[in-house]
């Protein structure tokens, strides 16, 4: 166990789970964790370690920059072979067309995928790591040439008809790749390894929970209602005591189209009108190869998407389960931290304009002594949806069926399987409050904090407007205080009694993100009369503008054993630089300064991020490098260069002296 007074340096889940073993049981490893009496290990005190980089400037070039005296190890990029007698992906070939040959779609099924985003990092031995790595959704522009001059032409649903072999090539490239690592000076494969795995949208997997058996899964393709076929458009991520990795299902509306050809029954029309497939042709046509994804054909199947999904990376005999309990909307991530009486907390966020911060807390508590008591410890608990009160003040609004007649036959829920399906309509009806769009969520170890990203909201402040099958106020609020909100904001919560099971918190806004250079920089918001505007910013108090870094679009956060927040950005900065990295005190002198680690290569977004188990380093995702052009005419071609098509790639940044940590 680890003491209140241990200052030693630890991983995420040793600081939170103390030490654990592995045992292996058949050509299974079990993962086996011993719970510390109070998981609460935020409140034992580390010293504080300070961060010794000097920034990094906003960069425009096409490569990974990172401080002086620290090094971007390629862990390992899209198409490299995690199997056996896979071939590795040539990206010299892409320009040409090759991954429209028959044989590229098969071959990725045995490679590691593409657009890297939420990952989680799972120990083995002493040396050991398994990496879960989500694969988010494909570029077809970057895929296949002529693609994007089709989209261009209005023809895109031509060219996937005429070349169905490429939506077999997309679903191949997303999902999750599973890859067993020795640790090191560099990071090695273990290609033999029984752990490595890909997941796709054609891998099989179940639905779980209170809405697992209801009648929007049955379809003329599946009458048992029971056939789970994928997992799409997986986000960010987070992990669970017992060793499972969560991934989360966002913007799976995207993927279906046809919707206003269908003639929906009254119940279905209501339950896809706040989650909306594509009126006509969706986001990537794969409707005109597999009619699933048409919703005329097959109105339900989408119901079977938009869900958090457990997966045992170390156990790969064990079923995949969509843990329905958890709601339905566009899952950012999920974030775990275990409450006073050692149950489960899971804080989520609703990745879309206007959308909700959820929380859901299990049942019963998590067993450190008898894995299989947390198997479907998911399955059951209350899921909540955050109210934001103008004061500072907030409440978890509990979306039980029937404890309200809200929540009822009145407004048509009949079942908490209705509650959980039609979530975002059940967080309406409960008062929730409409964010500027919740990305990842973070909790501090140090502090027990809990840490929202919002992105950005463009539309904040444009009077009342249509959002998402229905129509919103978009003033300004207190939690989403700038009109519009072009850089987006982090919010610090604390829960009350310092408890993940707490219903009713404090809140206030940690960062306005933007320029400090530019515009308004606020040193207070409390005092602060002046009106707020699009390039008002605002660092936790920090003084000196000087300091800090100008960042933009927060969305994965994590934190390090000290207490700082690391921040990966996804979308506008307001230099127009590329995307980064970003990392920032929250206590002390320095909370709120915001420095710059690491800018990425043109046209990405920066994903991950999760800190090896030593804090050694930094594992980063680098997802759409190349986005804004196309396969055949390519803006970047990192890393490899020439005429080389962009590859999306998990890199590990850390000090180049390996006796050195990220911190200290
Ligand atoms: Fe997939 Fe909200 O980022
Ligand atoms: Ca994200
Ligand atoms: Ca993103």
């Amino acid at each position: 166990m680890v003491s209140p007074n241990d200052t030693t340096p630890l991983s995420l889940w040793q600081r939170r789970l103390s030490r654990r073993q592995m045992i292996s049981r058949g050509s299974e490893i079990v993962l086996i964790s011993t719970l510390p009496s109070g998981y609460l290990l935020a409140q034992q005190s580390n010293p504080r370690v300070q961060l010794n980089f000097e920034s990094v400037s906003p960069s425009s070039a096409d490569k990974v920059v990172v401080p002086n005296g620290y090094r971007a190890d390629i862990v390992i990029s899209w198409g490299d072979p995690l199997f056996p007698g896979v071939v590795a992906l040539d990206p010299h070939t892409v320009a040409r067309g090759d991954l429209m040959l028959p044989s590229a779609a098969r071959d990725q099924t045995g490679q590691f995928g593409y657009n890297c985003d939420g990952m989680g990092l799972f120990e083995v031995g002493e040396d050991e790591v398994v990496v879960c790595v989500n694969h988010e959704y494909p570029n077809p522009e970057l895929l296949f040439p002529g693609y994007r001059t089709a989209q261009r032409a209005g023809m895109a649903a031509d060219f996937i008809r005429q070349n169905p072999i490429c939506v077999d090539y997309m679903k191949a490239t997303i999902g999750v790749s599973i890859a067993h690592f020795q640790m090191g000076s560099t990071w090695n494969l273990k290609i033999d390894s029984p752990l490595n795995r890909r997941v796709t949208a054609e891998t099989s997997m179940q639905l779980s929970g209170p809405a697992s058996d209801h009648r929007f899964f049955k379809s003329s393709l599946d009458s048992s209602g029971i056939s789970i076929r994928g997992t799409l458009w997986n986000c960010a991520a987070g992990r669970t005591p017992w060793g499972t990795y969560l991934t989360a299902e966002e913007n799976v509306d995207e993927f279906f189209g046809n919707r206003r050809a269908a003639t929906l029954s009254a119940d279905v029309e209501q339950a896809h009108n706040r989650f909306r497939p594509r009126g006509g042709e969706s986001r990537f046509r794969w409707e005109f190869a597999d009619k699933r994804f048409d919703v005329a054909l097959n109105p339900n199947e989408a119901f079977k998407f938009g869900w958090i999904v457990e997966i045992d990376p170390l156990n790969p005999s064990k079923p995949i389960k969509k843990r329905t309990a958890l709601g339905r909307f566009k899952h950012e991530g999920a974030t775990t931290t275990l409450t006073r009486d050692g149950r489960l907390a899971v804080y989520m966020g609703d990745d879309e304009a206007f959308e909700y911060l959820y929380k859901f807390i299990t049942s019963e508590p998590f067993d450190p002594e008898c894995p299989e008591n947390n198997v479907d410890l998911l399955d059951s608990g209350i899921l909540y949806v955050a109210r934001f009160r103008e004061d500072g003040r907030g409440e978890w609004e509990p979306m039980v069926w029937q404890q309200t007649s809200i929540l009822s036959s009145q407004n048509g829920f009949e079942s908490q399987a209705d509650v959980v399906l039609r979530c975002r309509e059940a967080a309406d009806l409960v008062g929730a409050t409409p964010m500027d769009r919740p990305e990842d969520i973070a909790v501090n170890p140090r502090t027990n904090k809990v840490y929202l990203a919002c992105t950005r909201n463009s539309d904040r402040g444009e009077g009342e407007v249509e959002s998402a099958g229905r129509r919103i106020q978009t003033d300004p609020v207190a939690p989403n205080p700038r009109a519009p909100n072009p850089w987006g904001h982090i919010i610090e919560l604390s829960e009350d009694h310092d408890d993940g099971a707490s219903v009713s918190f404090q809140w206030e806004i940690f960062l306005l993100a933007g320029d400090p250079a530019q515009g308004q920089f606020l040193t207070s918001l409390a005092s602060n009369t002046e009106e707020l505007n699009p390039d008002s910013t605002y660092f936790a108090g920090h003084q000196n503008s000087d300091e800090l870094s100008a960042f933009g679009s927060p969305d994965n956060l994590t934190f390090d054993a000290a207490g700082n927040l690391w921040i990966t950005t996804d979308g506008d900065q307001p230099k127009g630089n590329n995307d980064g990295c970003f990392v920032c005190p929250t206590e002390g002198d320095s909370r709120g300064g915001v420095r710059q680690f690491m800018s990425g290569p043109v046209g990405c977004e920066i994903t991950g991020c999760e800190l090896t188990p030593d804090e050694g380093g930094i594992l980063l995702g680098i997802q759409h490098p190349g986005q804004g052009g196309t396969a055949e005419d390519s803006i970047s071609s990192w890393p490899e260069g020439g005429d080389s098509a962009p590859q999306p790639s998990v890199v590990l940044v850390g000090p180049e002296d390996p006796r050195r940590k990220l911190t200290g």
